[in-house]
């Protein structure tokens, strides 16, 4: 049996930074789940269709493939075999990504690959419904999330340390972009994103990248394999 670390939450709430560090503390994997979402979303505006139209996303299922391979301890995620890792970092990804993550199969689809590198290996795995959905029995679950405005301001400086920030994207256009989003993922009918009542909940408003770490830390066993 391999450990399984569910770390699920919003969008700007630190998961993915938090996941890394502390799949690296562990000398364990890491899968990014919203990476593959990303990558479906990429697929369908390439070919012309919108990330909302389930029909006609629907039969592209079948002629994609994604998956994601780590290298040098850094994710890639695979479209078709292209590593698309650098092309779905955009805005337009992050809601085509929020809108097609609606679509039953598409989960189900993306959901059956996660299980499959879940099933072999230890990995923490940050996503929004990892803990109810994808692996409702993963021993260790976390919720992490802080307000609107810390997800924005962090979204802002990232993109601003990236020299990705066009003149005209303010912190108030930010934040309805992530609340947009909010309540997309937790609205959705299917696998919505929630937060189940036994993941240790984590709010990093007021803390620091170090401290966020720790915080999921002090709940998991030192040295994964050898119990706690
Ligand atoms: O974590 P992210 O911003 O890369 O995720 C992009 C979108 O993908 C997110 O708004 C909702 C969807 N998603 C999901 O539904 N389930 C996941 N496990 C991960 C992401």
């Amino acid at each position: 049996m391999h450990v399984n670390i569910a770390i699920d939450g919003p969008a700007g709430a630190g998961k993915s930074t938090i996941a890394k560090r502390v799949a690296r503390e562990l000398g364990i994997l890491y899968l990014d789940t919203g990476a593959m979402y990303r990558a479906m979303a990429l697929k369908a505006l390439r070919q012309g269709v919108s990330p909302l139209d389930e029909h006609a996303v629907i039969p592209l299922l079948a002629q994609t493939e994604i998956y994601a391979k780590s290298i040098g301890g850094v994710q890639h995620t695979y479209l078709d075999g292209e590593d698309v890792s650098g092309l779905i970092r955009t805005q337009e990804i992050a809601q085509g990504a929020s809108d097609i993550s609606a679509i039953p199969s598409v989960r189900i689809k993306l959901a059956e690959a996660q299980r499959a590198v879940a099933q072999k290996n230890d990995v923490v795995l940050d996503g929004r419904e990892i803990g109810s959905f994808v692996l409702p029995d993963a021993p260790y679950k976390f919720f992490i999330t802080a307000t609107v405005r810390a997800r924005a301001r962090r979204r802002l400086d990232e993109l601003k340390a990236k020299g990705q920030c066009p003149a005209d994207l303010h912190l108030a256009e930010m934040e309805d972009q992530i609340a947009r989003r909010d309540h997309n993922d937790s609205t959705r009918a299917f696998a919505p994103m929630v937060q189940v009542p036994e993941a240790i909940y984590i709010d990093t408003t007021e803390m620091n990248e170090d401290e966020a770490v720790a915080a999921v830390l002090c709940h998991l066993p030192q040295r994964i394999g050898e119990g706690e």
